[in-house]
């Protein structure tokens, strides 16, 4: 538990009550509420939890003021430059770097795993062919504990290890096959001599009549977009899965919960989103138009992939993000499309907008995303894929850490009730 180092006292009618007020490593303080309903008899009201820390954790800090994302204090910078997606799962699942022989040992373990049960293709079947992958994945990985019964039981630490590699190995096996099974091709099964990334790529775009090559330009950035989405703290998705396994939910059933809150456009969804909204302004000439519903608020249209929740200044991964799409889109030959020219155009006029400045708007790490998966040759139905894949690690290392905590407790908020009071009933022939 972190250290307790002042109080805070909260007056209300006339009487006072103590408020312990904890102190993190990082970040401001926070008023220790748990007992202020016993005590005080009152519930405190915020909605979106946008003052609430709902856990302890190690995992991951974000300064949105700084625009500074560490993942166990290492640098989203620092990773993106020298580390790689399985080196940043390990971090994120263990709390360490791994030595050269826990790295082998843990990529041996996962691309072990990279197949799935041999039954899960019958069961594919069942979806509608046109299903979008990420109603394909909610299904799937919720199947899992249909598959997988012997790494079920949480409050065994080895099955939830087993259920965590199964998971961060079967995950782009899983969102791969859904979009083979979209576009009616075969599935292809994963090539173990492949690293994590090109192995995703190899299942989506190769075909049983031709040879395929991996890209290694576009596993790298494959492997950098998985690295920047892997982890988020406490975000909408990551809550989700905490506050399904906070019932003792399975860990298929909680990463299912997890995906299916990320498919939200407000969430992992914005990559997609943005593509779309790329595509719809078309030309550099339609942007003003698109800027002025944006800032309109009678439109309900928003900027996709623009603002956050946290970053109120810049959002680091999107830094990483846009200088790996020039990179990307330069070495492809592609950094003349219209589409790119939109979004470099639309970045401009949002960055020396009054409107964007003033509520700190700024492209987020969706913006850039869309456009190497797009570039890559993705259609924009897998976007949101490609994020779960990566946030898998995250929403495993949450659950995992939330499970060994032992102030963990079931998560129940209460409410703030505005409807009727006490009525009788009235019956049907006299309303
Ligand atoms: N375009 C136009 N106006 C915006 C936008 C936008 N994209 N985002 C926020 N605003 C305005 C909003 O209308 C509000 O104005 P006012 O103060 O006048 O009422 C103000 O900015 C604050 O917005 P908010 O909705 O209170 O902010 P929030 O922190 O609740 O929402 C957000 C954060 C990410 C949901 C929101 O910025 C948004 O909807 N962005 C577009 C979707 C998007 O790109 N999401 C991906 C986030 S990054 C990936 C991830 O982590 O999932």
């Amino acid at each position: 538990m972190a250290e307790t180092t002042k109080t805070a006292t909260l007056t209300l009618d006339g009487k006072s009550y103590d408020l312990p007020v904890h102190s993190p490593t990082l970040g401001p303080d926070v008023l220790d509420i748990r007992k202020l309903y016993a005590e005080a008899d009152v519930f405190t009201f915020d909605p979106g939890f946008t003052s609430t820390a709902s856990c302890e954790s190690t995992i991951t800090y974000i300064d949105g003021d700084k625009g500074e994302l560490l993942h166990r204090g290492d640098s989203i910078e620092e990773l993106a430059k020298h580390s790689h997606y399985l080196e940043v799962c390990y971090l994120l699942l263990y709390g360490e770097l791994p030595t050269a022989a826990q790295l082998d040992d843990f990529t041996g373990r996962v691309t072990r795993h990279t197949m799935v049960h041999e039954q899960m293709h019958y069961f594919f079947r069942g979806f509608r062919r046109d299903s979008h992958p990420m109603a394909t994945m909610v299904g799937v990985v919720g199947a899992m504990s249909a598959f997988y019964h012997d790494s079920l039981d949480i409050s065994d630490p080895w099955q939830r290890e087993v259920a965590a590699i199964r998971m961060i190995a079967k995950l782009p096996t899983i969102a791969a096959m859904a979009y083979k099974y979209s576009i009616g091709q075969p599935f292809v099964y994963p090539k173990n001599s492949l690293d994590y990334a090109g192995n995703f790529l190899h299942m989506c775009f190769s075909i049983p009549a031709e040879d395929y090559v991996v890209n290694p330009i576009l596993s790298k950035a494959m492997d950098r977009i998985m690295m920047l989405h892997a982890d988020h703290e406490q975000n909408a998705s990551t809550s989700t899965v905490r506050l399904a396994g906070s019932s003792g939910a399975n860990p298929f059933a909680c990463i299912a919960a997890g995906i299916a809150c990320l498919w939200g456009p407000a969430h992992g969804g914005a990559n997609q989103a943005c593509l779309e909204m790329l595509k719809e302004i078309g030309t550099v000439d339609r942007i003003p138009e698109f800027v002025a519903k944006a800032k309109d608020k009678n439109s309900g249209f928003r900027l996709m992939g623009f603002g956050h929740r946290v970053y109120k200044n810049f959002d680091p991964r999107a830094t990483v993000m846009k200088e790996s799409a020039d990179e990307v889109l330069g070495l492809l030959g592609v950094d003349n499309n219209p589409l790119l020219q939109v979004a470099k155009e639309l970045e401009r006029i949002a960055l020396s907008d009054d409107y964007f400045i003033s509520k700190k708007l700024y492209p987020n790490v969706d913006f850039y995303s869309g456009i190497i998966l797009e570039a890559m040759g993705f259609p924009t139905s897998m976007f949101t894929p490609i994020f779960a894949i990566s946030r898998t690690v995250g929403w495993i290392s949450q659950w995992k850490e939330m499970i060994a905590d032992k102030n963990q407790k079931i998560g129940r908020p209460r409410q703030l009730y505005v409807g009727e009071t006490h009525r009788s009933y009235v019956d049907v022939r006299h309303r």
